[in-house]
């Protein structure tokens, strides 16, 4: 039988909702910033070895229901072409951002891009996928995943974290210029994803953070129709495919067309409203990340009474809105994912 994540995702019946959270793995645990007192960001997720170990950890410690690679949406950034680097955090802060030292700004700039060879280029993902796969002994299924062409391209163009403001003058100032980079970006997207569907992973997360900035007008000329071929790719790959965004609960109709099978949404809206509103995909999501900040047994509580606001209709996978913060007291996570494992629908 499907595994209960995979199952939710392709909206049959699970004997319970199935729990994961975004950043599961990370530097709340002890054990992840153990392992990064000794390696850093990149050269972790450059470890096949150390990758398998940091994903396979938090389900050990926590018990979720499914795993996602360690790695990041701009993993790739270097092979095209971009010198990528991420700082270190200041103390206590926790924020060692992305940083690009030749973002993209012109024509020159978007065709100097190459599109990845995943197999040449990023052999250390294939490697991670597979001892990751041996790590999990099949007790879960495991995520992959890939940036959305806005949000990479936010971090392409702007060289670190996203203001916006000089991505937006460049689409509307030379929208062919744009085009051409999400057109790269796509295809760099779409190559990823092949290759880790082929190395084993079991569905694919598009992690789109940063859609909630644009009008639905810019929605439609520079980024629906990106995703809706990078949703084709995952469906001709076979697996079940994620769309992540924030703030774009105003437009779950039209993202719901895009081909994926499931939608992961923020707080933003209440859950039950989303899934009465798109009922033709599943819905991940919804509890605000910045509760597992706060007392234990209230976000546990808050918890419970949003599984119980997703309903019993199929297609439901609890997880945050975005992802755990830097902070969260790992018995925080415990608490709340016990409350959601311990729901049955028969006990109302
Ligand atoms: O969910 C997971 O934990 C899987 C692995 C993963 C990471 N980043 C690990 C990471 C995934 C799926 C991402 C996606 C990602 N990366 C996004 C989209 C999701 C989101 O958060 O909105 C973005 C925008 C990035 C780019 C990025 N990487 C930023 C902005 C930062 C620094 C800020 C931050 O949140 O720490 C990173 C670094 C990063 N990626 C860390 C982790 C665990 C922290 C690294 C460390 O210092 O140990």
């Amino acid at each position: 039988m499907a595994h209960r994540f995979l199952a939710a995702c392709r909206r049959k019946p699970v004997d319970r909702v199935p729990v994961w959270m975004m950043r599961q793995a990370g530097r709340y645990q002890p054990s992840y910033r153990a392992v990064r007192e000794k390696v850093g960001f990149l050269e972790l997720c450059r470890s096949a070895e150390l990758v398998a170990e940091v994903t396979a950890a938090p389900i050990v410690e926590f018990g979720f229901d499914a795993a996602i690679l360690f790695s990041d949406i701009l993993i790739h950034l270097p092979a095209m072409g971009l010198d990528l680097s991420f700082e270190r955090g200041e103390k206590g802060r926790g924020d060692g951002g992305p940083r690009i030292a030749n973002p993209v700004g012109s024509r020159a700039g978007v065709d100097a891009l190459r599109v990845p060879d995943p197999e040449r280029d990023l052999p250390f993902v294939r490697e991670s996928i597979g001892a990751t796969r041996r790590a999990l002994g099949g007790r879960v299924p495991l995520i992959g995943f890939v940036g959305g062409p806005f949000t990479v391209g936010s971090y392409v163009v702007e060289g670190g974290s996203p203001g916006f403001g000089r991505l937006k003058a460049f689409l509307w100032s030379d929208p062919a210029t744009a085009g051409a980079l999400f057109e790269k970006l796509t295809r760099a997207a779409v190559v990823q994803i092949e290759a880790q569907v082929a190395a084993g992973v079991e569905a694919v997360q598009v992690f789109e953070s940063w859609l909630g900035e644009l009008s639905r007008e810019d929605l439609q000329a520079f980024s629906f129709p990106y995703l809706a071929r990078i949703a084709e790719a995952i469906r001709r790959s076979g697996v079940p495919g994620i769309l992540f965004s924030t703030g774009t609960a105003a437009h779950l109709e039209q993202l719901a067309t895009l081909g994926f099978d499931v939608l992961s949404v923020d707080w933003r809206i209440p859950i039950g409203e989303a899934r009465a509103r798109v009922p033709g995909v599943a819905l991940q999501g919804n509890l605000d990340s910045a509760l597992l900040l706060g007392p234990a047994d209230h976000a546990a509580a808050r918890a419970v009474a949003l599984v119980r606001a997703a309903g019993p209709e199929p297609g439901y996978i609890f997880n945050l809105g975005h992802g755990v913060p830097v902070g969260t007291p790992p018995e925080t996570v415990r608490a709340v994912v016990g409350a959601v494992q311990a729901l049955r629908w028969d006990q109302g």
